[in-house]
């Protein structure tokens, strides 16, 4: 490779710099050598939303934006999600390689062995009120967990991570089923570990005396593909969070649930639930063309539409949209589904839209898919948070062994006052 540096001029002093490139990029850190004099900080890069800093070496998850493609440890998503299941991502994920079959069943046998929670921690679900947010029921409670597991907070004991690791993945679906059992005023149901993981966690949710809950076969293939594509999207919002909390070297209960809190916001995993609010207030079809009028006038967002890293297609869209047709064709076309299609193909030729590259993302059609499977709208945030804790401690366990990781601490640009004297407040106008 040629001379793989930046050579840099401030024109304020005109002293010359060179920086080594690595990776395509420069260590921020290597700007601190331009000063202006002895007493100069030296230079800083102002990055507001992080829209240009890669913050972390990952080796785990590959998005290229403009070309729509994502990959997990190298494997295309289109590939796992037609032949994989979660809890064989989920391995991926966190050791790097597809398991071999008895590694893979060892690592589902191991995962059953934590689906139960504290007796306790139920009863503090039960102390939320009847119409609490799921969302909300499933943050506080997976904090509470690190009260039940205190010693979670030795994070480099190789073998304390690993059973946190595992009751994480294990524990998700089960408080995610009790918050809408809560929210139901249904009993919860507990793990029943002669199924598998999906069909557990419909069981959880859906289950209720006799006949037995028979798992629709096109649900569990649906939720399947689905916890697939949510698993991890590398340094989103919330799998930051999770990298920045845990950079304090907290537990991972209180780091995941600052993940899911970053989760929870309507321009992340909570857009699914705003997708579906959205297509219940445009109503019908003919309000379609209104709709995007006003969303061009910067009335409001079209949601499930624009992301921060994709400029195409959403991948993950794509393999959503196929999946629709086929649990449509079992429970029948939501008329929603419509209006969706209708917006689809007005903003896809739209120069409003095709300008600002804004396209299909991942929640755009899966809300009508979670919708026509019976979870609550304001489940659904809950829905992408359960894969992609599996995201989430994959990043956590990478960043706390990276030697290059310290704790996160930006910098600012203080533009506020200059020292001033207290005023007394009787003298205060
Ligand atoms: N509807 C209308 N206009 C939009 C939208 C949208 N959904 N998204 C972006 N724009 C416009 C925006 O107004 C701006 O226009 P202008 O240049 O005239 O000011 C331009 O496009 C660039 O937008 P931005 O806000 O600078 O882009 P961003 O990269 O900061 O935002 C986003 C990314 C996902 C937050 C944004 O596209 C958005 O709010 N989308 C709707 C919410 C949504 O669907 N979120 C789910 C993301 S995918 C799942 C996940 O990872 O959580």
């Amino acid at each position: 490779m040629a001379n793989e540096t930046l050579t840099i001029t401030d024109n304020r002093t005109g002293k010359v710099y060179e920086l080594p490139i690595a990776h395509g990029t420069i260590h921020a850190t290597d700007l601190r050598k331009i000063k202006v004099n002895d007493d100069d900080f030296g230079m800083m890069t102002y990055d507001p939303a992080f829209m240009n800093t890669a913050s972390c070496k990952s080796t785990v998850t590959y998005i290229d934006g403009d070309k729509g493609i994502l990959r997990y440890r190298g494997y295309p998503i289109e590939q796992l999600a037609e032949q994989s299941s979660y809890l064989e991502v989920t391995y991926l994920l966190l050791y790097g390689e597809l398991p071999t079959a008895a590694q893979l069943q060892q690592w589902e046998s191991e995962i059953k062995q934590h689906t139960y929670i504290h007796e306790n921690v139920k009863k503090l679900m039960e102390g939320f009120r009847y119409d609490a947010h799921p969302m909300g029921m499933f943050i506080s409670t997976v904090a509470a967990l690190s009260t039940f597991y205190p010693e979670a907070n030795k994070i480099f004991a190789p073998e304390v991570r690993q059973k946190q690791i595992l009751r994480l993945i294990g524990k998700v679906p089960t408080i995610a089923a009790f918050s809408y059992r809560h929210i139901k005023g249904m009993p919860y149901v507990y793990p029943n570990n002669d199924l598998s993981f999906i069909q557990n966690f419909l069981n959880m949710m859906y289950s209720i005396g006799t006949p037995r809950y028979e798992v629709p076969a096109i649900f569990e293939k649906a939720l399947n593909i689905l916890f697939i594509l949510h698993a991890d999207h590398e340094q989103n919002c919330s799998t930051s969070a999770m990298r920045s909390v845990g950079s304090s070297h907290v537990d991972p209960y209180s780091a995941t649930a600052a993940a899911a809190a970053a989760l929870y916001g309507p321009l992340h995993g909570g857009a699914n639930e705003a997708v579906l609010r959205m297509l219940d207030h445009i109503g019908t079809i003919d309000q379609v063309p209104a709709f995007i009028e006003k969303v061009k006038k910067g009335e409001g967002r079209l949601m499930g539409f624009g992301h921060r890293v994709y400029k195409n297609y959403d991948p993950r869209a794509k393999v959503i949209k196929k999946l629709a047709d086929d649990v449509f064709k079992v429970t029948g076309v939501d008329p929603k589904l419509e209006i969706a299609l209708e917006l689809e193909r007005i903003a896809l030729s739209d120069e409003y839209f095709v300008k600002r590259k804004l396209y299909p993302n991942v929640d755009f059609y899966s809300g009508l898919i979670y919708k026509a499977m019976g979870f609550p709208t304001e489940f659904f945030p809950v829905l992408f948070a359960i894969p992609r804790t599996s995201g989430w401690i994959t990043h956590w366990q990478e960043m706390i062994l990276d030697e290059d990781q310290k704790i996160a601490r930006p910098r600012q640009i203080y533009l506020g006052h200059d020292t001033r004297d207290y005023v007394d407040i009787a003298k205060r106008k």
